[in-house]
């Protein structure tokens, strides 16, 4: 067996910008040749899909949307994540844990000591090797979307509760430093995506 794979997860407010770095990544490991594998939360299995339509559509009370989470990430952990890893490739993941803690957590006032609780149970000592956090002002992230699509149930959400999130995130990133990579979702994506791979490049140099 060969080097475990690194674990990259991509964060920010809706409308901020991960998904398009999170785009950007998997086409620069494609031209690397390294091995990848692209997910997302919720969802990532044919179960955890299940559990994103529902929570994207179904009104719920806070703690069952935060266990539908973390039950949609035991799945996706344990099919997905782990295997993946394991054979040496890496993953790009769509949102992870900090998503909870800043949606679950920042968004809807869920206690962080339940979310530790879930995370411990959920996911043990798994970590993102590297959590790119695309911060942008939640005006700004829900002008984005209203220009490209209809709003989720998250997304519906009033101003004020993103402006939550992106504190809940903000705050996650300063506490663990070497883990985050924040960047400016206001800026060139091309420029972003430029940033990113630097710092990706002992992992890449090391794969040499
Ligand atoms: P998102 O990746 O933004 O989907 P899309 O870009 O297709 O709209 O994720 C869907 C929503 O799920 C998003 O509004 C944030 C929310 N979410 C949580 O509230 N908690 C979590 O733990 C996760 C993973 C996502």
């Amino acid at each position: 067996m060969g080097m475990r794979g690194k674990f990259l997860t991509f964060e920010g407010v809706d409308g901020a910008g991960k998904t398009t770095q999170c785009d950007a990544l998997a086409q620069a490991l494609t031209a690397r040749g390294v091995p990848f594998v692209r997910t997302r939360e919720p969802g990532g299995t044919p179960l955890g899909e299940e559990l994103r339509g529902l929570l994207l559509q179904r009104a719920m009370e806070p703690i069952t949307e935060a266990l539908l989470m973390f039950a949609a990430r035991r799945e996706h952990i344990v099919a997905v994540i782990e295997p993946a890893l394991a054979q040496g490739r890496w993953v790009l993941c769509d949102r992870f844990t900090d998503a909870s803690y800043a949606y679950q957590g920042g968004g809807r006032g869920l206690d962080a000591a339940r979310l530790d609780t879930l995370a411990q149970w959920v996911q043990g000592a798994l970590q993102p090797d590297l959590t790119v956090l695309a911060d942008v002002a939640p005006e700004l992230a829900q002008a984005r979307r209203a220009r490209v699509r209809e709003a989720d149930r998250f997304e519906a959400e009033a101003l004020e509760f993103f402006l939550r999130v992106r504190a809940a995130y903000q705050a996650r990133a300063h506490a663990e430093p070497d883990r985050f990579f924040v960047i400016d979702g206001a800026r060139s994506p091309e420029e972003v995506t430029a940033e990113i791979l630097q710092r990706l490049d002992p992992w890449l140099e090391a794969r040499q």
